[in-house]
């Protein structure tokens, strides 16, 4: 049979996906971020001495959040540098984590392991979006909770990876992953899987000089921006440099000798059946 010109070469697009995050230092931008996966703890009420799984922890930050809460935590990334960052933030901190090397679409634990399995900005990710769900449903027991952080296709990083994807398209066939900030895809993807379902708009505030230091710091630390630069002529890179400080410009809700962005993300609390 014919393999359709639209069908994408997961594997493959997984493989380089991996060097774009372990390029530039995504902790840099990771550290800006860790509101997030504190709020997320609290979001599934985790409680001390659970037993929880960090997806695509990145350099630890929900990890962390949890073993801040005396939870029992793991947390796995496939980008060994960031691992390593996220190892020293714990010793710094006099936490424990077991930080490991993994890929969220196949979880190397038993099934039913966890009572939390938790994921800020990482699951979404992964190109095989149903693998990964029913990855984080395997891996979770009944009654435990699955709690996601995932950008919103209309928020500010959605629409910077539709920007970003304006210069240097995205690979064809691949399911964008804001859709994981959608309920709709969210259904679909955990359906019978889970015994209830919840979520909440969140923002998360972007702080920085200006558009302009964002665009140089995304630039400078963030994978995706920075092997989409790298991608681009001189021309494409001025132009891909003002369409994202325009943006960045739009969304600033205030005044222009600074900015803060307000980033809509859906936060997402999932009871596994
Ligand atoms: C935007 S970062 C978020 C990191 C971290 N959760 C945080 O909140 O700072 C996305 C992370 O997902 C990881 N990632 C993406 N796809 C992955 C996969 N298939 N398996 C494991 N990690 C993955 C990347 O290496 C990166 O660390």
């Amino acid at each position: 049979m014919q393999t359709p010109a639209t069908t994408p070469d997961l594997a493959a697009i997984k493989g380089r996906q991996q060097k774009t995050w372990s390029s530039g230092n995504y902790a840099r931008v990771g550290n800006t971020l860790v509101l997030m996966g504190e709020r997320l703890c609290e979001a599934v009420d985790l409680k001390a001495g659970q037993v929880v799984l960090d997806v695509a922890t990145g350099s630890g930050n929900t990890a962390l959040s949890a073993a801040r809460r005396f939870a029992q935590v793991t947390g796995i990334d496939y980008v060994p540098s960031l691992l390593e960052q996220a190892r020293a933030r714990a010793t710094a901190e006099g936490l424990e984590v077991d930080f490991r090397e993994g890929d969220a679409e196949n979880l190397e634990f038993p099934t039913a392991h966890f009572d939390a399995v938790l994921s800020t900005v990482g699951a979404m990710f992964a190109p095989n979006q149903e693998k990964v769900a029913h990855e984080l449903l395997r891996v979770t027991r009944p009654g435990g909770k699955i709690g996601l952080v995932n950008w919103t296709p209309e928020g500010f990083i959605g629409q910077l990876f539709k920007v970003t994807g304006q210069h240097v398209p995205p690979p064809a066939g691949l399911k964008p992953p804001p859709l994981w900030g959608t309920e709709a895809r969210l259904e679909e993807l955990f359906g019978e899987g889970v015994s209830s379902l919840e979520t909440q708009r969140q923002h998360f505030v972007f702080r920085y000089h200006s558009a302009q230091h964002f665009v140089e710091f995304f630039r400078t630390f963030y994978g995706p921006t920075l092997k989409a630069f790298e991608a681009l002529d001189e021309a494409g890179q001025t132009s891909l440099a003002q369409g994202i400080e325009a943006l960045a410009n739009r969304f600033n809700r205030t005044s222009h000798d600074t900015l803060a962005i307000d980033s809509e993300y859906l936060e997402v609390v999932a009871v596994r059946r």
